[in-house]
């Protein structure tokens, strides 16, 4: 049956309203609510075997993986190179025998991810690919699949499904930590109600809609746009200005807050939005002197926090949208919500067309 878009004036507002659920129903599927255990279907590769991991994946999904990198990196202690799968098919790189990769695809079509499944599989590596349609080419020809359960997306600029990814990944991080004996019973207990509590707060993100559109307004009028963010929110930094410049056309770079200084800061002026992803935390005092350093060239920073970083960055920041204190390990999923959403207002104060960007495909079949 076709999907419709009910009462929202957009696809793209559809799914991100069906944030809460997506993530719900995503996170129940590896997770258990009672005992906290992640339960993971059999996977390809043993965990506790493999001493290195590859990630390959396009466009948001590898956004995503850039993410699962930090986690898994921190709470499996196994080291991974996440790549876009162009750059990977390419690359030749040299994988160990019987080495293990995962790729990350919404609609498990994309060209270039699956010419890198083709090569990972002719090079003996064992892949695992986390994808949302379940009879896609990339679940098929994988070794074993994991969903993602954010049903349709219609779309072309990827929501739920890549918050849905990260939820995959985080569960994926755990239990990796668990077979390499890297986190006790207390630590995977304590990161999985971290993660249970992401569907409400969720919902509590997409009710400061008017907050965001107002933010919107402003940044609608910029014609360049810089994200910052520092460790595992560098990649939802990246994913705010991806995000930004398919919808609604304005120039926008994410960059790692600790490197504005290394090139971006050149630009910042009284007419660049700084947009950070600044929750409190061990990063926090560290971004906070980045944006200070923004804001003493007149940049215009606003800032993504919680209550007690506003308190800080109250004193310099333009703009603080203050967002539910979450656990530090779900601030990658909850922190992407919010950057959609501004892009989402901005082009349709733009008046470009939301679902069906120009020049942008949903599923990239062709090299
Ligand atoms: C296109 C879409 C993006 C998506 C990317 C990867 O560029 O516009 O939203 O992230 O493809 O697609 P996949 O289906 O592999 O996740």
């Amino acid at each position: 049956a076709a999907v419709g878009r009910g009462n929202y004036r957009h696809f793209m507002e559809k799914e991100l309203h069906e944030h809460p659920a997506v993530l719900g129903d995503t996170l129940r599927q590896y997770l258990d609510p009672k005992t906290l255990e992640v339960r993971l279907p059999r996977l390809p590769f043993d965990p506790a075997k493999i001493t290195r991991l590859t990630i390959s994946a396009c466009g948001s999904a590898f956004l995503a993986g850039m993410v699962g990198r930090y986690w898994i990196e921190q709470l499996a202690r196994l080291p991974v190179d996440a790549d876009v799968a162009s750059e990977f098919r390419y690359r030749n790189p040299p994988l160990a025998e019987g080495g293990a990769a995962i790729l990350i695809s919404q609609s498990g079509e994309t060209a270039d991810n699956m010419a890198a499944l083709r090569l990972l599989k002719d090079a003996g590596q064992h892949v695992l690919s986390v994808v949302n349609v379940p009879e896609s080419s990339m679940a098929r020809e994988s070794h074993g699949a994991l969903l993602t359960v954010a049903g349709p997306e219609i779309g072309v600029a990827s929501t739920k499904a890549f918050t849905a990814q990260l939820a995959v990944l985080a569960c994926l991080a755990i239990g990796f930590g668990r077979a390499r004996r890297e986190l006790s019973t207390l630590d995977e207990g304590r990161l999985a109600q971290t993660l249970l509590e992401v569907p409400s707060h969720a919902a509590a993100i997409l009710e400061q809609d008017a907050q965001i559109r107002a933010l919107a307004v402003e940044v609608a009028k910029a014609r360049d746009v810089l994200f910052l963010g520092r460790g595992a929110l560098y990649p939802i930094a990246l994913e705010g200005a991806l995000k930004l410049k398919e919808i609604s056309y304005i120039h926008a770079e994410g960059y790692a807050a600790g490197e504005m200084k290394h090139g971006p800061i050149a630009l910042i002026d009284s007419e660049v939005p700084v947009i950070a992803l600044c929750p409190s935390g061990p990063l926090f005092e560290k971004t906070a002197s980045n944006l200070q350093e923004a804001a003493a060239r007149g940049g215009r920073v606003m800032a993504f926090t919680d209550a007690e970083g506003a308190a800080a960055l109250s004193r310099f920041a333009e703009r603080v949208i203050i967002l539910p204190k979450v656990g530090e390990f779900s601030t990658p999923i909850l922190y992407a919500i919010p950057v959609q959403l501004l892009a989402y207002h901005v082009a349709v104060l733009k008046g470009t067309d939301v679902d069906q960007p120009r020049n942008l495909a949903k599923s990239v079949t062709v090299e």
